[in-house]
């Protein structure tokens, strides 16, 4: 069992701002591997790589991957910054171009072994909080507390647009884009999204962000006490 806390969850269900007060709260490191797919489809779309070139996208994910580096970051939205060897990529991650690339790029086999194994080393070492869509299946299922966290598409949609400035107008579109992210995770090939058997599974609908923080840090704690 490591120290470790795996959180899977479908788009917007709020899992990297549960990551990061939990991980504060606990000193852990925040592991967002999403943010790692996102890199590679950046990378991918600076070398105008074609998103079907399954071969091309595993090479550079190969000499990529062993380059990333997550450092702490108090201040800002994530709670993390992402580094490709020296250059700080954090701000370029969620651009509409990469999002619409990136389901592509991590439906990739190829680029889904490379990724998980420096995911899995990362994990190995402990005391992180890591958020993804396979890191209680197939990342770190050793770890010591496995959540699955839920959300209706509607609640989803609704917390994402009041992030928005000028959020209201654009429900729908928000909505129909969360479900279409929906589908492409759980229809992948491999490592769809899915719950571990052993996971706890957290509906957060109709929870505040502070519930769900709560909850979680209970859990870990009550899962640690009862580990030998
Ligand atoms: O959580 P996010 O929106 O930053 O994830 C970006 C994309 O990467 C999304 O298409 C799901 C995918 N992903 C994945 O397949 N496996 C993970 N462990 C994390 C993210």
């Amino acid at each position: 069992v490591i120290e470790a806390i795996a959180l899977d969850g479908p788009a917007a269900s709020g899992k990297t701002t549960v990551a990061r007060r939990v991980a504060q709260t606990l000193g852990f490191a925040v592991i967002d591997t999403g943010a790692m797919y996102r890199a590679v489809a950046l990378a991918a779309l600076e070398r105008a790589l074609a998103l079907d070139d399954g071969g091309a996208l595993t090479a550079l994910a190969e000499s990529e991957g062993p380059r990333y580096r997550f450092l702490p970051d108090g201040e800002g939205e994530q709670g993390y910054r992402l580094r490709v060897g020296d250059r700080d990529v954090t701000d370029l991650l969620y651009t509409e171009r990469v999002s619409v690339a990136v389901p592509r790029v991590a439906a990739v086999s190829g680029v889904r072994a490379v990724l998980a194994r420096e995911q899995r080393r990362i994990g190995l070492e402990g005391r992180v909080v890591m958020t993804g869509r396979d890191i209680g299946t197939v990342v770190l299922p050793e770890a010591a507390l496995k959540v699955f966290m839920t959300a209706s598409a509607e609640e989803r949609a609704r917390r994402r647009v009041a992030q928005l400035d000028d959020g209201a107008e654009q429900f729908p579109a928000v909505l129909a884009n969360i479900r279409e992210r929906d589908r492409m995770d759980s229809e992948r090939a491999d490592s769809p999204l899915v719950a571990a058997a052993d996971a706890v599974a957290l509906d957060t609908t109709a929870l505040s962000l502070e519930q769900v923080v709560a909850r979680v840090l209970e859990l870990f704690s009550r899962r640690v006490a009862s580990t030998p």
